[in-house]
């Protein structure tokens, strides 16, 4: 049963987005938007958009978007009601709790129990004679049983259909499986397991759900990581691998690795707050959920130019977010689980005297320009304190920057006052050259696509356009909906998901409901919300008239008529709305 209209109502108004996001976002207005870093994608300059009018956010850059409730979905990894329950805790409001099910938080449910059940079934095969290539592998890697129970690895045999048949007679659907994404989808349509000959890594969320796996072949052959895909259940850039350990030791610090096998062989040595990033660069949200639990990171990755690169990276996402950073780099080019186990019985303890003597962030970058340059020759100084100059640039706390300024003072010989006349200059070039990259990025939104919650749209561009102007002008002027309705009824809509936004929309505005993205967003995945979002923010900035909405009417009407019948029959299936279809279809 969906959620009363009145309580709806009463949630959006008490949770304005542009205020929610900004205890996670630094937004600046300009003009009528809050623009940001976006906090679902590494980026240096803003693409993060909100929307304050119609209560809705996108980024040009990731094209992450949506509304609030979209929002804390992904910033704090909920799902649709626990957002709900999120919001309404913080505005003081009580959810009616009257037997809440939509399909989406079915499927989520789901697709948690049989990630839970492949899990048991991978562990179960690695314990068993089957897993036996696992067991080696793991253990000739060093791993005790122990930890091996602790993180619950297990082991994908080489079959294709083991975990798929084994799911099916414990009754979930090919559908459900393969929107877990343990399967994919094969040739004849029937699911394949996804891994197999590999060693497997659960990842665990805070509340003990398995969320996705990370699964290593035994060999050198490639790819050596295959990782769980967005699901409903999932989205890499939100969560870290181990954190669910890590909570509970790390108040004081989190120590910060590039891969699962650095943070289990951590672990394994009573580093119990190490995690990793899941396969790719550090995001703003990722480090938000750092700093939920501790006050200090330390960067950890590998000491090759990558992993350097990557931390270097790390810092300033990590220093945003109030975090104090160290950065550790290991000598001889290993990753901490080489460190540790090449130590034997004094891994830790060495390892623990390196995290004792690391330096923080700031250091860390100076002593990298320090190296490069030959502070003998006066050449040589020009260029560190140029190199340190730019550094101190990026920190926002003066205190800081004049502290380090002083060092250098006293290193190389030149009055403190010269070397912050120096940083001021070039924190007020990098303010204007953000401001013109953050203009040019604006005037690109129209970028190319691979469409994929509207697959006609390729090759109805003409309709799909005008279709969405349409969409965006219905929620800009839903007292016009009526009118536009008598001219235009649903089915003459040439692709099928602008017509079901469509529908939706007009449903509500036949019904005298509002028709905010927030109030429609219970009837679309987040997918399809984000798209919604992207339709607001393209027309945000080109108001559509009336007489233009005349026209985008027209437009449809054309190319409906011009459309060929025989040309549709085969669109792409969406499945998650077939599996939504078919589970109304059970209800009934
Ligand atoms: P590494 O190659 O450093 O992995 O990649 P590792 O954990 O140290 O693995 P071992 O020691 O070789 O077994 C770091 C992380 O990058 C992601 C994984 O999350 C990995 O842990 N990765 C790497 C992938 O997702 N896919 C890949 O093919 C490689
Ligand atoms: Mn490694």
């Amino acid at each position: 049963m969906p959620l009363p209209e009145s309580f709806l109502q009463e949630l959006k108004a008490r949770c304005e987005l542009s205020e929610i996001a900004s205890s996670y976002v630094n937004l600046k207005r300009v003009g009528r938007n809050l623009v940001g870093l976006c906090p679902f994608h590494s980026e240096k300059s803003p693409s993060f958009n909100i929307f304050p009018e119609n209560g809705s956010f996108y980024c040009f850059g990731c094209g992450a978007g949506g509304d609030v409730i979209t929002f804390i979905r992904k910033i704090e990894n909920l799902d649709y009601m626990e957002s709900i329950r999120f919001l309404a805790q913080r505005a003081g409001l009580q959810v009616p709790e009257s037997g809440v099910d939509d399909g989406m938080s079915r499927l989520r449910a789901r697709i948690l129990e049989i990630n839970r059940e492949t899990a048991r079934y991978y562990h179960a095969i690695l314990r068993s004679e089957q897993g036996a290539p696992g067991i080696k592998y793991l253990t000739g890697r060093g791993l005790t049983l122990q930890t091996i129970r602790h993180f619950g690895l297990g082991y994908a045999p080489e079959s294709r259909f083991s975990l798929v048949d084994y799911l099916a007679k414990k009754g979930y659907t090919q559908n459900e499986i393969i929107l877990s994404n343990v399967a994919v989808k094969g040739r004849n349509g029937k699911a394949i397991d996804r891994f197999y000959h590999r060693v497997m890594y659960p990842i665990i969320d805070l509340r003990g759900n398995v969320i996705a796996f990370g699964g290593r072949v035994l060999t050198d052959e490639k790819p050596k990581y295959l990782n769980t895909a967005e699901t409903p259940v999932f989205n890499k850039g939100s969560y870290l691998f181990a954190l669910n350990f890590a909570k509970s030791s790390c108040a004081e610090q989190l120590i910060l690795c590039e891969g699962y096998m650095d943070v289990i062989s951590m672990h394994q040595a009573g580093f119990t707050n190490a995690v990793a990033t899941l396969g790719t660069a550090l995001t703003p949200a990722q480090a938000h959920l750092m700093a939920r639990y501790t006050k200090e990171v330390v960067i950890c990755y590998d000491s090759d130019a990558a992993g350097q690169k990557a931390a270097s990276r790390a810092i300033p996402i990590l220093r945003d977010t109030g975090l104090l950073v160290k950065v550790l780099t290991i000598a001889g080019g290993k990753d901490p689980d080489e460190y540790i186990r090449s130590n034997g019985s004094n891994g830790r303890a060495k390892f623990k005297n390196m995290l004792d003597a690391c330096g923080n962030d700031v250091e860390y970058r100076l002593q990298k320009v320090r190296q490069s340059c030959n502070l003998q020759n006066a050449e040589g100084r020009v260029a560190y304190l140029t190199g340190a100059a730019e550094i101190l640039a990026t920190l926002e706390n003066r205190i800081e920057q004049e502290v380090y300024a002083g060092k250098l003072s006293e290193e190389v010989g030149v009055e403190r006052d010269t070397i912050m006349r120096q940083v001021d200059k070039l924190r007020s070039r990098m303010k204007k050259n953000r401001e013109a990259k953050q203009f040019k990025e604006f005037q690109q939104q129209t970028v190319g696509y691979r469409d994929s919650i509207n697959p006609e749209k390729s090759q109805h561009l003409r309709a799909a356009s005008a279709e969405e102007a349409l969409i965006a002008y219905l929620m800009n002027n839903p007292e016009r909906g009526m009118q536009i309705y008598e001219h235009l009824p649903p089915e003459k809509f040439v692709t099928a998901f602008n017509r079901r936004v469509y529908q939706v929309i007009m449903g509500r505005i036949i019904d005298g409901k509002a028709v905010s993205l927030t109030d429609i967003s219970e009837n679309f995945s987040m997918e399809e919300i984000a798209a919604i979002a992207k339709i607001f923010a393209k027309f945000h900035t080109v108001a559509v008239t009336d007489r233009d909405a005349q026209e985008y009417i027209q437009v449809i009407l054309q190319e409906n008529a011009k459309r060929n019948i025989e040309n549709v029959a085969s669109a792409p299936a969406q499945d998650i709305q077939s599996y939504l279809r078919e589970l109304k279809q059970q209800k009934k």
